[in-house]
């Protein structure tokens, strides 16, 4: 099984404030849509509750948490461990979609990491994406998108695969 990582990370690292995202990037959303719709999609508690709508639709949601043992419209698993061991059965690739504990803690088991790099910073964000180590990966391709009407920043997707 693939464990792709999915992040929108500003410059500074940073990928939320007040259980929210820092910025409105329509064309990003619509990218994490289309790569994630028709897999499993695995979460923290809070950002499953940072959702406006629950459970993301056409895709199979996972939630870690200690704290709840069951969701109306996800699948929850007690540890990180459990859900990898009952989707690496199931799944060919698993795109985890944060937030910042989520990917604190499963960083040096990905595969893989769909990187939106927003060109900004934001220096009163309370939730940050770990330091990547850059000589453990290796950069497969580079687009880069303008800021415009609707999207906030400039940004780039950047993919990154680990080195064998
Ligand atoms: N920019 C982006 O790409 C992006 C993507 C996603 C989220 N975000 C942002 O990130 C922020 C949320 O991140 P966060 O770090 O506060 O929360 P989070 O990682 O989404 O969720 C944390 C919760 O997940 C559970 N959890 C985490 N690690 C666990 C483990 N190893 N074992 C069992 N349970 C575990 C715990 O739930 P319990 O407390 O229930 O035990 C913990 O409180 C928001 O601002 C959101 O908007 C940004």
């Amino acid at each position: 099984m693939t464990l792709s990582i999915v992040v929108a990370m500003a410059l500074d690292r940073a990928i939320g404030k007040d259980n929210k995202l820092l910025w409105r990037l329509s064309d990003d959303l619509k990218r994490f849509k289309e790569l994630t719709t028709g897999h499993a999609i695995l979460m923290g508690r809070r950002t499953y509750e940072s959702l406006p709508n629950g459970a993301l639709p056409n895709r199979r949601n996972i939630v870690i948490s200690r704290t709840l043992t069951s969701l109306p419209d996800a699948e929850v698993f007690p540890s990180m461990d459990e859900a990898i061991k009952a989707l690496c059965e199931q799944e060919e690739e698993v795109f985890v979609i944060g937030g910042g504990k989520i990917y604190s803690s499963i960083l040096d088991r990905a595969d893989r990491i769909y990187l939106t790099q927003v060109e900004a910073r934001f220096p009163d964000a309370d939730t940050f994406f770990p330091q990547i180590n850059q000589t453990e990966w290796v950069e497969l391709s580079r687009e880069e998108f303008p800021q415009d009407e609707r999207n906030e920043y400039p940004s780039a997707l950047v993919i990154l695969s680990r080195k064998k």
